[in-house]
């Protein structure tokens, strides 16, 4: 197989050997907080400070994890495809930049990412590597306690949806990796590039909610399935 075009969904299971919760795992993070409570907009207005804090502590745990195989595998195959004039497109459910550390150049994160913050008011979008408080005020409109997370949450529309869209209808070749298949629209993608023509592969510790439309599936860790499935790929041509 040799596909031009290559676009990459990852989830969270591409992350969890760097150290970060899963959401549906045994022990996960909606095992331990009511997504109501702090991954929707009901949830940020009825109660902004405990929701800051949510991801205050994800922001802390994010400090001390590294890129694990796959993010890097995944940077290489990018670099690699692109300098052989292919497109590698990585879109990422996750928030954090674990694929950038691991060396990709571009990165489509649909559900934002931890390391930016959103003005409530006027939707100015900052770096934040600090932790996010009421009492900060946004640089751009001065508002102050409106500083959120630049993060897509229940019932908000995902990021970069147009261009996702462009890049699954010219994919030969659709990969899933580390995702349950459980939230929408990402879990319609292998369904979308199935309609275009695409060969699906799932990259997965265990069978998805969406495995019988992949054509192709390896199961196991995602840090020695993924570097594997990409080593010979770069070998075949
Ligand atoms: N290697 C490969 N796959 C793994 C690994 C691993 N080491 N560990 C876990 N997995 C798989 C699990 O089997 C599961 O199918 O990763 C998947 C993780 O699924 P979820 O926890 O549901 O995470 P995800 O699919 O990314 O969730 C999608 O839901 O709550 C929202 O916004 C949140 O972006 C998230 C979205």
């Amino acid at each position: 197989m040799n596909p031009d075009r290559i676009f990459i969904l990852t989830g969270a299971g591409v992350s969890a050997e760097s150290g970060l919760s899963t959401f549906r795992d045994k022990g996960g993070l909606w095992s331990q907080y009511r997504i109501e409570d702090v991954a929707s907009i009901e949830g940020y207005e009825r109660n902004p400070a405990k929701v800051l804090e949510f991801y205050n502590l994800r922001r802390r745990i994010h400090r001390d994890v590294q890129p694990n195989a796959a993010h890097v595998a995944l940077g290489r195959l990018q670099r690699e495809w692109g300098a052989r004039g292919g497109e590698v497109t990585i879109c990422t459910q996750n928030i954090d930049s674990l694929h950038e550390l691991g060396g990709a150049q571009r990165v489509i994160h649909m559900h934002g990412e931890l390391g930016k913050a959103r003005c409530h008011d006027c939707g100015d979008v900052t770096p934040a590597d600090g932790e996010l408080s009421l009492s900060l005020g946004c640089a751009a409109c001065g508002r102050v306690g409106g500083l959120r997370p630049h993060v897509v949450w229940f019932g908000e529309t995902p990021l970069e949806l147009d261009e996702i869209y462009d890049k699954l209808a010219a994919a030969d070749l659709f990969v899933s990796i580390g995702t349950s298949g459980n939230v929408y629209p990402a879990a319609g993608f292998v369904a979308a590039a199935r309609r275009e023509g695409a060969v699906t592969m799932e990259i997965n510790l265990e069978p998805s909610e969406n495995a019988h439309l992949f054509d192709l599936a390896r199961y196991g860790k995602a840090s020695e399935a993924a570097p594997a499935w990409v080593s010979e790929l770069i070998a075949t041509v």
